[in-house]
């Protein structure tokens, strides 16, 4: 293989490891989150009718399209509690990945430093490495899996130039509350650091309330907010996401965005205007379903014999498997695709040191329940039958 120094040691994604996997033995699949049911079919048809217009067809703007942006900008406006303007504060991209790529590139130097909380979506220590800066670690522990302030100080420095932060957070499935985000604030304004918020498990909150971290004092100034459409609307295959800015640090993420894809597809554009148009009953509609299909698998594992962390928010669940083996949890996972028919996604993979992700496992629940049903009863007959 030849493979960039940058990029070599980060080796093939564990998503791709696992997926091969699960269709090679046949297996259920809750490693990758991505929903086994259709996407927003009232989405599907605005992309649909664009591409049957012809108005599809050619580049879109750079920045996405002008409707999309007025949307985002809409919605932005009333969640951040502050007027959003379209053509300086919101930048389309193909998907929240793209985003997070381009504000590493665009606004963070070789030499600077970037806080990265962990376990960690696995694109955000790639992409500090991209931009040539090194990652400082701060560390989620079980069973609470909270963002502990004096741990974030001793993270924080004057080589700081950004943090990146996924609330609701994937995989742990927490929702950050107040007090954590406002140690999180106060440091970014003391220290003068660029807060990366990747939201997209927004609407997926159980527990809690999602609180915005642009909204608090001191950081509609020093904060990109990103999100995509793919997990809120099942239709992680469109790859649109976008990134809210005040002009400064917009610039600074656009002026990686052109070369990096330059514009997202136009019809799945024209998709997300209509997906963002949604009614309030969606999204309550949605909390719902996936509630049901949180309880369904927590309470199914938890009787199995697992440890399950039962998540506040996103649709994934950390669960420890002590009882059941004393395996590292890449073994564990290799051992449960093959002989019992179930993928999932080992964690350690997510921490810079993987000793602190060894003893769980993760587990998507963006499943029919049907099709959890299936799972815990084939973790349940291979925790009956092992020897
Ligand atoms: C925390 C987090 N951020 C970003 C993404 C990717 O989003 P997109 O598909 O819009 O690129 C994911 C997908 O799993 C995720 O879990």
């Amino acid at each position: 293989m030849t493979v960039a120094k940058r990029l070599a040691p980060f080796g093939v994604t564990i998503f791709t490891e696992m997926t091969a996997l699960a269709v090679s033995n046949g297996a259920i699949n809750l490693g990758q989150g991505f929903p086994d049911w259709e996407g927003a079919t009232f989405a599907k048809q605005a992309a649909a009718a664009s591409l049957a217009r012809g108005d599809a067809d050619q580049y879109p703007p750079s920045g996405g399209i002008p409707e999309l942006r007025r949307a985002l900008a809409g919605r932005y406006t009333t969640l951040l509690g502050r007027p959003v303007d379209p053509d300086t504060e919101v930048t389309v991209t193909s998907g929240c990945t793209e985003a997070l790529s381009a504000c590493f590139l665009g606004l963070v130097d070789p030499g600077d430093e970037v806080v990265v909380i962990e376990p960690f979506y696995d694109s955000y220590p790639v992409g500090v490495s991209l931009a040539g800066a090194s990652a400082r670690h701060v560390t989620l522990r079980p069973p609470h899996f909270r963002l502990e302030s004096d741990q974030l100080r001793a993270a924080f420095s004057s080589r700081t130039r950004a943090v990146v932060v996924n609330t609701p957070h994937n995989p742990t499935g927490r929702v950050f509350d107040r007090d954590e985000l406002s140690a999180l604030a106060a440091l970014c304004v003391e220290y003068d650091v660029i807060a990366i918020c990747d939201e997209v498990y927004e609407e997926m909150v159980y527990d809690g309330e999602h609180l915005r971290l642009a909204t608090f004092p001191g950081m509609a100034e020093r904060t990109v907010t990103l999100s995509s459409v793919g997990k809120t609307y099942s239709l992680t295959g469109w790859k649109v996401g976008w990134a809210v800015a005040p002009p400064n640090l917009t610039a600074g993420l656009r002026a990686a965005h052109q070369y990096l894809t330059f514009t997202t597809p136009t019809p799945v554009q024209y998709g997300t205007v209509a997906a963002l148009a949604a009614p309030d009953s969606f999204y309550a509609e949605l909390r719902s379903d996936y509630r049901r299909l949180r309880d369904l698998l927590a309470d199914g594992l938890a009787e199995v014999g697992f440890d399950v962390h039962r998540p506040q928010g996103t649709y994934f669940l950390l669960a420890g498997y002590v009882e059941l083996s004393d395996a590292d949890d890449r073994t564990f996972a290799r051992r449960l695709v093959q002989e019992a028919g179930v993928a999932v996604v080992p964690p350690s993979v997510f921490y810079h040191d993987p000793i602190d992700g060894r003893g769980m496992l993760r587990f998507a629940f963006c499943k029919r329940a049907d099709v959890l049903e299936e799972a815990v009863s084939r973790l349940r007959s291979y925790q009956q039958n092992r020897p």
